[in-house]
Formats: structure tokens, C-alpha cells, sequence
């Protein structure tokens, strides 16, 4: 039994010492599984029952026959697992935890650019807001983009969005032109050319790997470009002892869990700051994951209308993926 968090009106909210086997004892008696992606903080990613990327966690959240689904991303992730599951309690640790490339792309404004191009199927990465999947044929995510616009009919044309860089890695891998929404990743997009090439005469043994959210200056030095679940397993099977990693960096965590003999270089910012950390994944401590179990807030709600529209393009994603 460990101490519990006794409330007290007016009082500051009092949590357990030992926060790992607390959330252990929550998730047994709500019936809830933890989903958590690669770029939470190592503490979250240890209680986690899964870590993926965004498809295999949108994969996770239909299988899943747990009661409550305590999600440990940024919003869009949540909201994709309320989408799949109308009737399970979804929660996220903390409600600000959004995306600079989900609000690069305004419903309003896409609405508008979505008429301007009658004839376009839109294609919309998964890192948007439900409004924009309800306007959307079909959703994406990096590790399944290119499989799906080489399904596309070669003369049906395509309107992709919200990521301009992930839009011009699938053109350059597929030969397809696409419309393409000017939206990006405030992440992703700070990498530092000069920096990562002087990383790399530093280190001529390391490969580097990238995530496509990265601007064309950077993906042009890679030596693998993939989604978070492709990189980690290129560190699995690649016999290289050293690797310069150009995505958030908490995925380091689980590249270092499965090799720890083989050595992992986050790929420098363009600033001295920590800003390849993503500032809305790191919203979500361990205290907030057992705060939201414990109060069963914040909650995750969306309108049936909406949720019915956003569903329609993730199936079809689903049916399109291997
Ligand atoms: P992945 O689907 O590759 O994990 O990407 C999610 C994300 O937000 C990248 O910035
Ligand atoms: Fe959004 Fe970028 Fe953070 Fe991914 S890393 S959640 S794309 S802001």
C-alpha cells in the first residue's frame, strides 16, 4: 500500500512517495493502459505499457481493451485516441501539451485553401487538430506517407498538409507533386546545418538519422530518414557505434535501453538552448500522469460531428498501412 494523497480544500495537492507504484496501483483499479510516445521524459516512458510512434499508437488505442486510456503525448495524439474510442475515458496529463504544427494549420484558414483546390484529395498528416481531419480524405504519419500517396491514382492530384517538410520528403521519394500547406515543426525545423556537419568530421564513424519533420538542409546529411519507430529500429540493426540523432531527443531514452554499447549524439540547435526539446511533449511530467489518474482530469471530449468526419480519414489510413 503506498501513502496516499489525502485532499484537503484550500490545501496544495499532496502526492505519494513513490509516484512509480502509485500510478501502478491507478492503473489497476481504473482498468487503464499508459501510451506513451518516445519523446516523453525517461520517467513516463519506464511506466509506460507502450511507446510508439503515432501509428503504432493510434494502432495501440484501437486494440486496447482497457477502460481509460491515459495518453502521455501532445494533444492531437489524444484526441486521435478519443476519435477511435468514443466510449473510453481518455486522459492527458496536461491539456496545454499541443503542437507548433497542429496550430500552424487553423481550420478557417485550410477550409479556404481545401476550396481553392476543388479537385485535390487532402492528405493530412496526423499531427493536426480534429477539425482538420474532418476535412481531410485521408491521414497520414511519417512512417506511412509515402506507402499511401504511391496508392494514389498517378493523375489524381493531392493537397498535402500540415507539414511542408514531410510533404517535400514524400514529392522527392514518391515523384508526385503535391499543393503543399507552408506548415512546420518549431523542433524540427532548429536544427543547425553547420553545426550537424561539423558534428559529423568530429565523429566520421557515426551515422546520422533524421526525422522527415526536418528541413531538406539537414535531411541531405542523412544517412536514414524515418519516424521515431523506424530510427530506433535502424539503431537496433545497423553495426555503426555511434549515432547523431536529428529528431527530439527523448528518444534517446529507448535507443540507449536496446544498445547500450552504441553511443547517441543529439543533433545540436541552432540557438544554445535545449530547443530540440519539443516544449509541449515535455509539458507532461510524472506528477501530472498521476494527477490526471488520480482526478480523472483533464479529459479529453470532442462532438460526435466532429469525431465522425476525423474518423472516416484514420480508417482509411488504417486499411491503406501494412
Ligand atoms: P512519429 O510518428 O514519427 O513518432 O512523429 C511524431 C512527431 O510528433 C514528430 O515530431
Ligand atoms: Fe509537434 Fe514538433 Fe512537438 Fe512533434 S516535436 S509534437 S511535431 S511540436
Amino acid at each position: 500500500m503506498f501513502t496516499t494523497l489525502l485532499d484537503r480544500p484550500g490545501a496544495a495537492p499532496s502526492r505519494p512517495l513513490d509516484l512509480f507504484a502509485a500510478v501502478q496501483a491507478l492503473k489497476q483499479e481504473l482498468n487503464a493502459v499508459i501510451l506513451a510516445h518516445y519523446y516523453q521524459d525517461p520517467d513516463i516512458q519506464d511506466i509506460a505499457d507502450y511507446i510508439g510512434d503515432s501509428l503504432g499508437l493510434a494502432r495501440q488505442a484501437v486494440s486496447t481493451d482497457a477502460d481509460v486510456i491515459v495518453f502521455a503525448g501532445v494533444h492531437f495524439m489524444a484526441e486521435t485516441a478519443k476519435i477511435l474510442n468514443p466510449d473510453k475515458r481518455v486522459l492527458l496529463p496536461d491539456l496545454n501539451a499541443g503542437c507548433s504544427l497542429a496550430d500552424s494549420c487553423p481550420p478557417e484558414a485550410f477550409a479556404q485553401f481545401k476550396a481553392a483546390h476543388p479537385d485535390h484529395l487532402v492528405i493530412s498528416y496526423i499531427n493536426c487538430s480534429a477539425a482538420i481531419k474532418a476535412l481531410s480524405d485521408i491521414i497520414c504519419t511519417s512512417s506511412n506517407a509515402v506507402e499511401i500517396v504511391r496508392q494514389i491514382p498517378a493523375d489524381q492530384p493531392i493537397l498535402f498538409a500540415p507539414d511542408q517538410n514531410l510533404g517535400r520528403y514524400v514529392m522527392q521519394q514518391t515523384g508526385r507533386e503535391m499543393v503543399l500547406w507552408q506548415g512546420s515543426c518549431i523542433v524540427h525545423e532548429n536544427f543547425s546545418e553547420r553545426k550537424l556537419v561539423e558534428l559529423k568530421a568530429q565523429h566520421p564513424e557515426a551515422e546520422v538519422l533524421a526525422h522527415p519533420e526536418c528541413e531538406a538542409a539537414v535531411l541531405r546529411h542523412a544517412d536514414y530518414i524515418g519516424s521515431t519507430t523506424a530510427l530506433l529500429k535502424y539503431t537496433q540493426r545497423s553495426d555503426r557505434p555511434t549515432f547523431i540523432v536529428a529528431t527530439e531527443p527523448g528518444i534517446i531514452h529507448q535507443m540507449q535501453r536496446s544498445a547500450p554499447d552504441k553511443q547517441f549524439i543529439a543533433a545540436p540547435p541552432t540557438g544554445n538552448c535545449a530547443c530540440n526539446e519539443c516544449p509541449h511533449m515535455r509539458l507532461n511530467t510524472l506528477e501530472k500522469l498521476y494527477d490526471c489518474m488520480k482526478t480523472g482530469q483533464p479529459e479529453i471530449t470532442l462532438d460526435e460531428e466532429t469525431r465522425l468526419a476525423a474518423l472516416r480519414p484514420i480508417q482509411r489510413m488504417l486499411a491503406m498501412s501494412r
